[in-house]
């Protein structure tokens, strides 16, 4: 199988990579590039918890072609944290906003995403955000109360 070279930046920091046609982007985060942050769960977008963002957008990283990311930003919860996503990991701990801690990172980035785009959401706006990730340990209020909490402070 040839390979094509893609260029990306990965969190922040400029990559290359060979990619086949198949290759998922989440394989390509978690197996070349060793960013381990983002879990592989459905692979059929159904989970979210493989979400990352790409150009500032969040997305399934399972249902994206590598080879489709050229110039893409992409950023997965390894390695950096701005205020907003400090705010929120703050919150997720001391809330206790996780227990297996499988779904984090997607409701992570799911919950970045959306106090970036909306930094005062209300609770409908914070469930809609956090309605493509699946949690199967909080009964998602824990979740959804530490996103608040990330709001508040
Ligand atoms: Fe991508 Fe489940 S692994 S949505
Ligand atoms: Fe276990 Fe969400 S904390 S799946």
């Amino acid at each position: 199988m040839t390979k094509d070279a893609v260029t990306l930046s990965v969190n922040g920091s400029q990559r290359e990579i060979a990619s086949d046609t198949r290759q998922l982007l989440v394989d390509v985060l978690r197996e070349d590039l060793d960013l381990k942050a983002t879990h592989v769960g459905c692979l059929s977008g159904d989970c979210g918890a493989c979400s990352v963002l790409v150009d500032g957008e969040v997305r399934k990283s399972c249902l994206n072609l590598a080879v489709s990311m050229q110039g893409a930003d992409i950023r997965t919860l390894d390695g950096w944290a701005d205020n907003v996503l400090a705010r929120l990991q703050a919150a997720f701990i001391s809330t206790n906003a996780f227990q297996c801690g499988f779904c984090t990172s997607g409701m992570l980035m799911a919950a970045y995403d959306l106090l970036r785009r909306n930094p005062r959401p209300d609770t409908l706006e914070i469930r809609k955000a956090i309605s493509g990730n699946l949690c199967r340990c909080t009964g998602y209020e824990p979740i959804i109360r530490a996103i608040q909490q990330a709001i508040d402070e």
